[in-house]
């Protein structure tokens, strides 16, 4: 028996996307930038693609451009804003994704801007007294940038409160929506967000795909050059197969929302409840019974000689899960965003499961059965 609780890394694609690529990458190969028959077929399929985002979020079409994934999306929103928009400060949060946190302490070494810090609490809550006097503090052009789910902890934002808290202080407000798209609804005719990012790996869909919204009052210009493609705003010949996938995944997660979210729901509660009846010395990591991400868990348990290799020892049992999130050399590196929790403390070893509808409660008896012979049992 193979177990995958890994989908905040990425998801398994859903059958029907594969098909819909399929048919894509078969029959519909013109340039969507050829005028003839041929490249305007390819054409409606970006276009047909582009509205069923928008839907999603309430959007107009015009709101959307599709990119390569997430990071592509949050360096462009982030640099776009400083380039363009006249921002000269930054205020995030120290568990971000590195896409985000890597992208302003390069900008902020280059002296382009003023990266401020908002504080969290012990769970990586963000502290929203702190976060109104960073607003009040400078009269600078300011980019607040907070993601709405943790991919490590699966702490969720306030975005209500974080757009309200903007809109009142004149700051712009970026939100990392990676891993919340599809999994909750997002209307942003109500929300005022001014740029949010998709990657449709996180959702079913194929790896390399994502997307953008900018809001239409915000002009930047593209973060590549080189075509008029996007409407100007991302230049290369684009992924047909790969947009079109991304919005029947989309399409998907939507429809499917409620059951998914209940199948995942009792599969993360039965987890909980496991290793809390099993185990000693468990800890749950973030806010995990408050406002989750109900796709995450994150636990942590002391280091010993069989913990070390905790994640190690659960692929060889059989069970893919995370340490820290998924590193771009395939190395499992310790995680920033449980070094900020913890303090930096090396006493703890950090394990994240996370779910999609194909879990099952059968796979987490499987996993629990593993874990027995690793971690230390209750009395
Ligand atoms: C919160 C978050 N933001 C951004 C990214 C990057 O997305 P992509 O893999 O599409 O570049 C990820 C992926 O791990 C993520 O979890």
């Amino acid at each position: 028996m193979r177990v995958y609780l890994d989908n905040a890394a990425t998801t398994p694609l859903d059958k029907e996307v594969l098909e819909t690529m399929m048919i894509q990458l078969r029959d519909n190969y013109g340039n969507p930038s050829s005028i003839h028959a041929d490249g305007r077929r390819a054409r409606a399929v970006v276009e047909q693609a582009r509205k069923s985002v928008a839907n999603y979020f309430n959007s107009s079409v015009g709101e959307i451009f599709f990119t390569s994934g997430g990071t592509e999306s949050n360096n462009m929103a982030i640099k776009g804003a400083i380039r363009d928009l006249g921002v000269k400060r930054i205020i995030t949060s120290p568990i971000e994704h590195h896409c985000v946190i890597h992208t302003v302490e390069v900008l902020e070494k280059r002296n382009e801007i003023q990266l401020d810090y908002v504080k969290i609490d012990e769970r990586g809550r963000i502290d929203f007294e702190h976060l109104e006097d960073l607003l009040k503090a400078s009269a600078e052009k300011t980019l607040v940038s907070l993601m709405h789910a943790n991919n490590e902890v699966g702490n969720l934002l306030d975005l209500p409160r974080t757009s309200a808290l903007c809109k009142e202080h004149n700051a712009l407000f970026h939100c990392d929506t990676v891993q919340s798209i599809g999994k909750f609804p997002l209307d942003l005719d109500v929300l005022s967000i001014d740029f949010l990012s998709g990657s449709a790996h996180k959702f079913h869909g194929p790896k390399g795909t994502g997307f953008i919204y900018i809001n239409s009052d915000n002009a930047i210009k593209p973060l590549l050059d080189g075509g008029a493609q996007e409407r100007n705003m991302r230049a290369g010949t684009e992924n047909i197969a790969g947009i079109a996938g991304l919005a029947k995944a989309l399409e998907l997660a939507k429809e499917n929302m409620t059951e998914r979210r209940e199948q995942i729901e009792s599969v993360r509660a039965y987890l909980i409840d496991e290793l809390t009846k099993n185990f000693k010395d468990i800890t749950f990591n973030g806010d995990y019974d408050g406002e989750y991400l109900y796709t995450v868990l994150s636990i942590s348990v002391p280091a010993n000689s069989k913990t070390d290799l905790l994640v190690l020892s659960l692929d060889i049992s059989g069970i893919s899960a995370s340490g820290g999130s998924a590193c771009s050399s395939g190395v499992e590196k310790g995680s920033h965003v449980i070094g900020v929790l913890q303090n930096g403390s090396e006493d703890l070893k950090t394990v994240r499961f996370s779910f999609s509808h194909h879990n099952t409660k059968e796979e987490i008896d499987f996993l629990i059965e593993k874990l027995k012979g690793i971690l230390p049992l209750k009395g």
